[in-house]
């Protein structure tokens, strides 16, 4: 018998309605004639408030609500790459029912998230009479081009052992049972998951190594670590959503969430013209065969961005489960906080500061506690990982808002997006002076072993003449460019030099998107030998004019623009032709 009511009132996309039987909170309620989806948000005696996730006109006072005794979930499983879903997980995009290839899916329409009609040769890896646990891979389906995706017994699956199981080589759909066990329970190609509810890992694993983003002032300067978290907060325009997609497109996560929390509409729909046309720079294949992309449409209230958050984590665990690494990204972070301070307003709860609800730290904090590194449930052991990379679109570019403060205190690499660098084209626009990495510590272990003294001496060198640029640029303001002495007009170039052409990077140049880090120690390892180079000079004698003359800005720009395999050749052909054009130099 189903639990059924009827509306008493609204309120924008908030309706109160009655119930015959207890609903729990968040329970997934079905509203009105149309049958929209909403959750329970609030229990109030024999009422109750339910979020709808769907625009509400022409639902009225009378119309009936079914309560399904169902939390708000998702069906894993394989064909899940590659998707694009809205913010309640119904596919947008691709072979589903014809009537929702669209971008904008019609009204209580509903979907399961995965293809259900679509085939999967199955390959066991158990037999029976086997002893099985929860999250014990049974097997294996080939996706796409080689990806294989595990099959697990679902996390709170009791001990039990294999009845029977499918042997190889037959096809399935996604609820066909391939594996029956002697307690009763079948298992089949998807499980489903409640997505407010954390995926359990077997342990937490400390951070030991980083993410690398193939960016040089991301991965030298700001490591984050992988199962770390970044928050990239930047104004309007500043290139957050550039960031991202670079960050999608060449981190070396096995596999990437984006959520489109409703940021602008065109640029939602460009996310979703894009992504699909970009290939994966590592394999050539397209980019999309290891994403799923979340797009909250402007035809969704601004209420279904809370649950595409929390649809977009459980995925990422999903896949985390099966011992990859995730990369997860949300744009923004700003429009999820202010669909909870619409929510909350509309409940009449007391306001927090801006209007946020006093809740906001700890909805971002359940957030941000599901990343992290983990030894996943089961065998045979895999390690796996959730990296989130939020970004943050504060009002007017004023970090010191909630959303901003509130992110920065949970997550340990902060790296802040810049007006005035954006605005004179410097890009990516991290401002290096305000954005840091906690995770340095905890990583220098992976960079002495996998770089050597070079890292530790290539970071000191740019770190510290980045610093002495802003301390004499503040002098040069008092004291005029001309009173400097030679040596600190030469570092004034130098830390010129070490921004135009290492922290900034061009996302649109082929050969300067990426960097592996070997690539990005290599070249602080240039710049700081010509550091030295120039400076022995300078104190032989030689004058800074002279030093200006050599265009030494260009030359370093050159070599930024060769393939690694020509850098190796070309640099020590630089440096001799550095060193002769030095050693013409006559000092005075
Ligand atoms: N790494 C980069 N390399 C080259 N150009 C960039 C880079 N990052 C940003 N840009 C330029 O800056 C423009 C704005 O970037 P983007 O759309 O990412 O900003 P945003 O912060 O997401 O803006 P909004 O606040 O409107 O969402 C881009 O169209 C691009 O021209
Ligand atoms: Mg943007």
């Amino acid at each position: 018998m189903s639990n059924m009511g009827r509306i008493r009132s609204l309120a924008g996309t908030v309706i109160r309605a009655d119930r015959d039987k207890p609903v729990s909170n968040f329970e997934v309620a079905r509203v009105g004639n149309e049958r929209l989806l909403g959750e329970v948000i609030r229990i109030d005696g024999t009422e109750v408030d339910i979020q709808v996730y769907e625009e509400i006109d022409g639902v009225h006072v009378g119309e009936p609500v079914e309560f399904t005794g169902e939390l708000l979930g998702i069906d894993l499983g394989p064909g899940l790459l590659g998707s694009v879903l809205d913010g309640i997980g119904r596919p947008l995009l691709g072979s589903f029912p014809e009537d929702s290839v669209s971008c904008f899916l019609k009204r209580g329409f509903f979907s399961r998230s995965l293809d259900t009609k679509k085939k999967w040769v199955f390959t066991p890896i158990r037999a029976c009479g086997d002893p099985v646990l929860q999250g014990d891979v049974i097997g294996s389906v080939i996706e796409g081009e080689g990806f294989r995706h595990l099959i697990l017994v679902p996390p709170g699956s009791g001990p039990s052992r294999v009845r029977e199981i499918s042997p190889g080589d037959r096809k399935f759909s996604v609820d066909d049972t391939v594996c029956l066990l002697e307690n009763g329970q079948k298992i089949s190609l998807c499980q489903r998951w409640y997505v407010r509810t954390p995926r359990p890992c077997a342990e937490k694993l400390s951070f030991s190594e980083p993410l690398i983003t193939g960016q040089r002032v991301l991965d030298t300067l700001f490591p984050v670590a992988l199962g770390g978290a970044a928050v990239v907060p930047g104004g309007f325009g500043t290139g957050k959503t550039v960031t991202q997609q670079s960050l999608a497109k060449w981190c070396n996560a096995e596999v990437v969430v984006y959520i489109g929390c409703g940021e602008r509409g065109n640029e939602m729909t460009e996310v979703l013209e894009e992504f699909p046309h970009i290939r994966d720079p590592h394999t050539g294949r397209p980019l999309m065969e290891r994403m799923v992309l979340i797009a909250n449409t402007s035809n969704m209230p601004v209420a279904a961005r809370e649950a595409s958050i929390y649809l977009g984590m459980t995925i990422a665990e999903y896949f985390r489960d099966m011992g990859l690494d995730v990369a997860l990204m949300a744009d923004s972070t700003s429009r999820w906080a202010e669909a909870l301070r619409e929510i909350s307003g509309r409940l009449g709860e007391m306001p927090g500061e801006e209007g946020y609800p006093a809740y906001l730290g700890s909805r971002l904090a359940q957030y941000y506690e599901r990343a992290g590194r983990v030894m996943a449930l089961g065998e045979p052991r895999r390690k796996g990982s959730i990296t989130i990379f939020n970004a943050v679109s504060p009002g007017g570019g004023d970090f010191s808002e909630p959303v901003t403060q509130a992110s920065l205190r949970l997550s340990g690499a902060f790296w802040a997006l810049d007006k005035r660098l954006a605005e004179s084209r410097h890009f990516p626009s991290i401002n290096w002076k305000q954005s840091y990495s906690l995770y340095e510590r905890a990583l220098e272990p992976y960079f002495m072993q996998n770089l050597g003294e070079k890292w530790r001496d290539g970071v000191s060198f740019l770190r510290e003449l980045l610093d002495r640029e802003t301390e004499l640029l503040s002098l040069v303001q008092i004291v005029g460019r001309d009173a400097l002495s030679e040596q600190d007009k030469w570092d004034l170039e130098m830390g010129e030099i070490i921004r135009i052409t290492f922290l900034q990077q061009n996302a649109f140049d082929p050969l300067d998107a990426f960097n592996s880090l070997e690539r990005q120690m290599q070249f602080a390892g240039t710049l700081k030998d010509l550091h030295e180079l120039v400076t022995k000079e300078i104190e032989k004698g030689v004058l800074y004019q002279q030093i200006q003359s050599l265009g030494l800005l260009r030359r370093v720009l050159s070599l930024r623009g060769t393939s690694p395999e020509e850098l190796q050749e070309r640099s020590s052909a630089w440096f001799d032709d550095l060193i002769r054009s030095l050693s013409g130099l006559e000092g005075s």
